[in-house]
């Protein structure tokens, strides 16, 4: 019987285990960022020890998941030489019952856009407090060119959202990560296509065209699978 008051810890690590189901015996499997993905990375690892054949190795979203994995002795493979994943695991900042997300808050969203494209499945682990109605409460994180930062400020200004740079924060590709707020976004596909063409913005971090296509939530009930269209 499931404990009640489970910690967001223990919701994380419950999805993070639950992700292995979707991982194919001998697969190469992309490999998101931040701390729900660590439990799962924690679980690969576990897997490897009883059965060394369980996956053949990763494609990483980020310098921190590549340490994880490597320190598990998971061989990660170079994005670039890999055509297809059959799937690819990450967490989110929110996602709503569509399977749009937002995501970024570990500033690693470019690499993680760019690993889930190669997935034929994109699976969402996330404890239930990321399951929202409308996208936009959690800050929308943008990579930008640093040169860029200012203008994206005023441009996200004139949308009526507050933005600022994110102190302290350099992306693994060497920009800057500014985090807007007030904005509710309601068409996330389009809200993601507008932003991406202005000057300077590297990666928005609304995924819909890249969109979740199960999310395992973890409840006090247990995991909860929502599966989109
Ligand atoms: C990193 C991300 C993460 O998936 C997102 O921030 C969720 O992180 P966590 O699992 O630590 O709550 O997009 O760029």
């Amino acid at each position: 019987m499931m404990t009640q008051y489970m910690t967001q810890d223990e919701l994380k690590t419950l999805v993070g285990r639950a992700a292995l189901d979707y991982v194919t015996v001998g697969s190469i499997v992309g490999v998101g960022t931040g701390s729900t993905v660590d439990k799962f990375i924690d679980a690969l690892g576990d897997a490897l020890k009883v059965d060394p054949g369980r996956i053949t190795g990763a494609v990483s979203s980020s310098v921190r998941s590549t340490l994880r994995l490597e320190a598990l002795g998971i061989k990660v493979l170079p994005c670039e030489s890999v055509s297809s994943l059959g799937v690819y695991i990450d967490g989110a900042d929110e996602i709503d019952h569509d399977g749009n997300m937002i995501k970024g808050g570990g500033a690693a969203l470019t690499r993680e856009k760019i690993v889930a494209d190669l997935a034929e499945k994109f699976v969402c682990i996330a404890d239930e407090s990321k399951l929202v109605s409308l996208l936009g409460t959690f800050p929308l994180p943008v990579e930008v060119i640093p040169m860029a930062a200012a203008q994206v400020i005023r441009a996200f200004s004139k949308l009526g959202g507050q933005a600022k740079v994110r102190e302290g924060v350099t992306t693994d590709n060497g920009n800057v990560i500014v985090d807007v707020t007030g904005l509710g976004i309601e068409k996330p596909a389009q809200f993601e296509s507008d932003i991406n063409q202005w000057p300077g913005v590297v990666t928005v971090g609304v995924f819909a065209r890249n969109k979740a296509s199960v999310c395992l939530l973890g409840t006090e009930q247990g995991v909860k699978t929502l599966i989109f269209k």
